[in-house]
């Protein structure tokens, strides 16, 4: 028997009119066509034809193919996709260097978009929903998703390594017959993608979907992580590791909180101009000193920071955010993805005098729960999302996203899907 998840309090949103989804308006290369005109009413229930970039090599360009996307099943809702955005951690899956391998894929993780369709059981979102998909899933009912402390949920916390769909261990997308692995349970880089109705976030239908794609993963992820995990005091000094969205974001948090000192650190030099108008109050490059980085902020900070966040995904910046924080009272906390094989060392006498080491994912927001709460600060204005948005390219265009990112140039760049 299907069980249906938990309705959740942002419903409030069933109760306004839904925008209807457009007609995909990708030509198809093969003759037969399954659908003709995919609309919202007439592709419910059969495979959707539509334009996907997807990655058959690691680290080779994606390659724009028409992929078949079939229903969504049991708990599953398929969503056409409006925006997504490049995420490092599509990066280092699609590099696989320190990554499983798995090809073909279909990345992206960071997006919005409309239901298109729901599988039996979804009574929670109905066709025409503006919703964010979330790389990791709130069930609702496990003990993580029944904890205020744990956004871990047993069902649908992040696996980078499955490329399948949890009801039936099968791909929802296939070219002529062939499989195409997803990614995060999300897939975004496909103009239609079949998720976990657990892995959805319904929001505010009046939120900008070309804006609020970026709160999916990255800024939502920095953000909590300095809200909701490190939790500085007011006044307090704060080191931030990695000044991409990600760190910018944490560093938008101590803002928010109130911190008196913003030490953003980072090995590309252009990332400091950007990062004035986060309120980064002081800036440090590892490459310019002849010492630990950690010995440096310790000196600058009267022996260490308050509170310190590592969004580098590299192991010795992760040593280096612990080690800087003041002893007695410090947190650090992790948000980087690290190379699989990457080990954590550091003297046991550290922790011992009273630092603290923290993780987390998604910044310990719920994502069904707590997103649309993100949402709605930033349509009060208490969060600038703009800002984070530097580059703007159409989906024919997606390497170009990679190719900013591998340089280092600019923070988030959106990927029209209609364009
Ligand atoms: N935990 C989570 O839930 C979560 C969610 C999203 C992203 N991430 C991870 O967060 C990290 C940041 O993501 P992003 O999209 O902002 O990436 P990004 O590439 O935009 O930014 C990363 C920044 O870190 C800097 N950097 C790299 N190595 C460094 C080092 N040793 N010392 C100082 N700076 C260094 C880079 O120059 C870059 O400016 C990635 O590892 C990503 O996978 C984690
Ligand atoms: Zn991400
Ligand atoms: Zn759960």
């Amino acid at each position: 028997m299907i069980k249906a998840l938990p309705v959740f309090h942002n419903n409030q949103y069933n109760k306004i009119i839904r925008q209807a989804t457009s007609s995909c308006e990708f030509s198809p290369r093969k003759t037969q066509t399954l659908v003709p005109e995919p609309t919202m009413s007439s592709s419910v229930g059969l495979i959707i034809p539509c334009k996907a970039a997807v990655a058959w090599e690691a680290g080779k360009p994606l390659v724009m193919e028409q992929v078949e996307v079939a229903p969504p099943q049991a708990l599953e809702v398929r969503i056409q996709i409006k925006y997504t955005s490049l995420c490092h951690t599509d990066l280092y899956f699609w590099e696989a260097k320190g990554q499983t391998p798995l090809f073909p894929r279909i990345f992206g993780h960071e997006a919005s978009g409309i239901v298109e369709s729901v599988g039996e059981g979804v009574n929670v979102f109905q066709v025409g929903d503006h919703v964010l998909p979330v790389f990791t899933g709130e069930c609702g009912e496990c003990r993580h998703c029944k904890s205020e402390e744990s956004n871990m949920c047993d069902l649908l916390r992040i696996n980078t390594d499955r490329g399948f769909m949890l009801n039936d261990g099968k791909s929802r997308f296939s070219i002529d017959g062939q499989p195409i692995h997803h990614f995060l349970g999300t897939s975004t880089f496909s103009e239609y993608t079949v998720v976990h109705s657990g892995s959805l976030a319904k929001i505010n239908p009046l939120a900008p979907l070309d804006k609020v794609c970026v709160l999916s993963c990255g800024i939502s992820t920095g953000l909590g992580s300095t809200l909701n995990v490190a939790k500085p005091k007011q006044g307090s000094t704060v080191a931030i590791f990695g000044l991409g969205a990600v760190g910018l974001a944490a560093a938008e948090g101590a803002r928010i909180a109130g911190a008196s000192r913003i030490i953003g650190i980072d090995l590309n030099p252009k990332r400091f101009d950007e990062a004035k108008k986060f309120g980064v109050t002081e800036f440090l490059n590892p490459k310019d000193q002849d010492r630990p980085i950690q010995e440096v902020i310790a000196e600058m900070t009267d022996g260490g920071v308050d509170r310190s966040i590592e969004c580098t995904g590299n192991i010795n910046a992760m040593i280096s955010a612990f080690e800087c924080v003041h002893d007695g009272w410090g947190v650090a906390v992790l948000v980087g993805v690290p190379n699989k094989e990457a080990v954590f060392m550091t003297k046991p006498i550290n922790l011992l005098s009273e630092r603290t080491l923290k993780g987390s994912f998604f910044g310990n927001y719920k994502p069904r729960t707590d997103l649309p709460s993100v949402i709605e600060m930033y349509m009060n204005k208490k969060l600038d999302v703009d800002k984070f948005i530097t580059h703007r390219v159409p989906f024919s265009e997606i390497n170009k996203a990679f190719d900013l990112m591998l340089k280092g140039e600019g923070l988030r760049c959106v990927i029209d899907m209609e364009k």
